[in-house]
Formats: structure tokens, sequence, C-alpha cells
């Protein structure tokens, strides 16, 4: 399989490079400015590098969508944020691909750049247009937005990571008619999940907690399954509902919540693993519940119990910094309590803290993982903080990015010239 090219196998002096990233930014809700700039700050090496070696810079990016409308916002502050870290000017026009936006992107000079307005704005890259047109690449390639910038440009080059389970024209289609190559952020991020889904140090442990526990089951089929993993620790709700599994009854409280949710169908998939791989996963031993204010911790023996479970307990904590300890590769995604509680902060706190202290390669992501770990932790001790959300569960659950895909296919196409 042919090489991606990354940016390093460009000549870009004084070329015009469109480049996409991912700078898609929580907004809060009550000031309306961006709220994390961990993709900002990602993106910045590959728009340093370029604009250095003198190219006129053209980024693209989405921000927000018509399911979360909300953050659906234009992109001037993104302008700024970047401007102020790389410490150069980044214009920014409110246009996408009409023709103030290809005007401003002619009158660029080498070392300039330029953002665009917010892709989706345009229908053709809001996500229900992906899911319910499902256009080839090469009929992306046909796409307004394609037709509009493809010809104003030398080179296409793609850093958005986080995105790449997006089979949208900025993603897939440039690709078919520019040559096309990876920003370092997405070579860091494949070589990441390559080194915790195909060929990870031993032994691999996943960590998978959270409420977001379809993510967590859309894994465990693949990362048992092909032995991945080696262990994989439960816990948030998943860990709750493979103690279900095996029989346990959690209580009331509990046990509504997870129904509330719609997530008792998952029972019996969690049956269906335990069944074919036990010794691989393991349970919490104990629960923390909040009785009058204060913290309580309750044995798996002592199950049921009236309260809603909120964090695991001091035993399962020591077990679970115990198999860190012992790994060489760790993932985690989601955590294992509703740590926004202090007194159900405890088991998010330690575990995280084990990660940073072990020496194995570490590796984390999803949005709520990596906002939880900054709160207890100096990320910078986790050898991997992935930008990607949906992107990285969808490859840890072995279905392919389009991304990915597409780059692999205009790598042939680039090192055939
Ligand atoms: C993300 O936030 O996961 C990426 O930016 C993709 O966004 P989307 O899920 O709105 O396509």
């Amino acid at each position: 399989m042919a090489r991606i090219p990354s940016i390093d196998d460009l000549d870009v002096a004084g070329r015009k490079v469109l480049l996409r990233v991912d700078i898609n930014s929580p907004i809060d809700l009550g000031t309306g400015q961006i709220a994390d700039f961990n993709r900002i700050d990602k993106s910045l090496p590959t728009i340093r590098d370029l604009a250095d070696r003198g190219a006129r810079l053209v980024l693209i990016a989405h921000q927000g969508d018509t399911l979360d409308y909300h953050n659906l916002v234009d992109l001037a502050q993104h302008a700024a944020a970047l401007s102020g870290r790389l410490g150069r000017p980044v214009g920014f026009i409110d246009d996408v691909a009409g023709p103030a936006a290809r005007r401003a992107i002619k009158t660029l000079g080498d070392g300039d750049i330029l953002l665009l307005d917010n892709l989706r704005y345009l229908t053709e890259e809001v996500s229900t247009f992906e899911r319910d047109v499902k256009l080839t690449p090469q009929q992306m390639a046909g796409t307004y937005l394609v037709r509009s910038l493809a010809p104003l440009f030398h080179y296409y080059v793609n850093d958005a990571f986080a995105a790449a389970h997006r089979a949208s024209p900025s993603m897939v289609a440039f690709q078919e008619v520019l040559p096309a190559a990876a920003g370092r952020l997405l070579i860091a991020e494949i070589d990441a999940l390559t080194a915790v889904a195909d060929s990870p140090q031993r032994p691999c442990v996943y960590l998978l907690g959270g409420l977001k526990i379809s993510d967590a089951f859309g894994m465990l089929g693949k990362v048992l399954g092909d032995g991945t993993a080696d262990e994989v620790l439960t816990a948030g709700v998943t860990g709750q509902v493979f103690l279900l599994a095996k029989g346990a009854g959690l209580g009331e409280a509990s046990e509504k919540f997870i129904r509330d949710r719609n997530l008792w169908g998952f029972v019996d998939e969690a049956r269906r693993h335990l069944a074919g791989h036990a010794d691989a996963i393991r349970l919490p031993l104990d629960f923390a519940v909040e009785v009058e204010g204060k913290r309580v911790e309750i044995p798996v023996d002592d199950l049921p119990t009236e309260h809603l479970i909120l964090d695991i307990g001091s035993r399962t904590i020591a077990a679970y910094t115990e198999a860190i300890r012992r790994a060489a590769t760790v993932f985690v995604n989601g955590p294992p309590g509703a740590y926004e509680n202090p007194n159900a902060d405890a088991g998010t706190r330690a575990l995280w803290q084990a990660l940073a202290d072990t020496p194995a390669h570490t590796v984390i992501g999803g949005g709520d993982t990596v906002s939880s770990a900054k709160r207890f932790i100096d990320t910078t001790a986790i050898d991997v903080v992935s930008t990607g959300g949906g992107a990285l569960i969808r490859y840890l659950s072995g279905k392919p990015l389009p991304l990915i895909e597409a780059m692999r296919a205009a790598a042939e196409r680039f090192w055939a010239k």
C-alpha cells in the first residue's frame, strides 16, 4: 500500500494550498464564545509549517451542524484565535466558496493565511446531506464547493482527523482533483490509532466508562473478538450493564436510569461478551453512591441499593490502577464516574492519575474523556490526546474511515505521477 504523502512531500513555496482542518469547537451557550481551544491548538503545527515555507494558505473548516445547531456559528472568532496563537495575521472572509471568497484567495501573497467561513453553511457539507444523498467521492468532485475552489489551488492538505468519519466533499473529494497530502496532526493521529488498534504493545488494556455506552459496546466486539485488548476494565454505566448481565440487581434508581436512556438492550450484548471473553473483562468490585450529601461505598455483593450509582469504589480503583500499572498500552474512553460531583470524582481522579503516572503508551479520546482528564491531571503526561470523538470510536470499532480511504486512494495517484 502506498504511503500517504505528508506535507514534507510537497514543495509549497509560492503555491496555493487548500488546508482542511477540524477546529470545530464547543461554543458557550451564554457568551457565544469558543469554550475549548484544544482542536485549534492541535491544528497550529501544520498551519505554521506551511505558512513558514511560503505557501499561500487557505483554511477550510466546519463548525457545528444542523444536529447541534447552537454550535453552527461563523468562524470569525476562530480566525482571531488562530492569529493570536500563531503570532501572525489570519484573514477571515464571511463567504465559503462564492465570488468574494474566490477573489480573496486570488490576492493572497506568499505566507498569507486566510480562513473561509463555516463549511456547514453549504448544504453539501451538513451531515444529513451525507446520510441522505450518499454521493461517491467522484460524484462529490462535482459539488459546488469542489468546483468553485479546486481550480484555484495547487495542493489539497487534510489535517482534520476528528472529521475523518465524515464523507463530505471537503473531506474526500478534493483528493479526486488535486494532489493531496496529510498534515502533521492527521499523520500523528493515524500513527496513534495504529499503536492502539492494530499493533499494540502487550499487555494492552482498554478502560471503557462514561455515559455513551454505545461507543464502548461498538468497540468491544472488535477489540475482544480480534484480541486487540488483553483486558477490558469496565466502569461508568458500561460496568453497571455488565453487572446486570451477570445477574446482579443494581437497585431501582440505577436500573431506571439505564432503562430511561434505552440502554437495557446492551445487557444482552454484555452477556454475549461475557460468554465469549469472561477472562478478559473486568467488572467493578464496588460502587459509590451519595447519601445525605456524603459519599458512601457499597461492595457489589451488597447490591441492590436504593441510591443512584455514581462512581466506582475504592477496591475497584485499586484493582484498575494495578491493571494500568501492569499494562504496556492503555486506551481510555469515558470517565469512570460522574466526576463533576465531588462525591463521585474519586474514580476518575485516581484512574486519570494512574494514566499520567504509568510509563505505558497511553491514548485517550472523546470530548468528555479529554475534558475530565484536563480537570484532574496535566494531560501532557498522556502520550496521545486524540482530537477525535466519533472518528476515533468508529476506527476502534473496526469500521472504515472515509478520510483514510480517500487519502490512501489519493496516495496511489500521488506516487504514480
Ligand atoms: C466532531 O466534533 O466529532 C467532528 O468535528 C465532526 O463533527 P460532526 O460530528 O458534527 O460531523
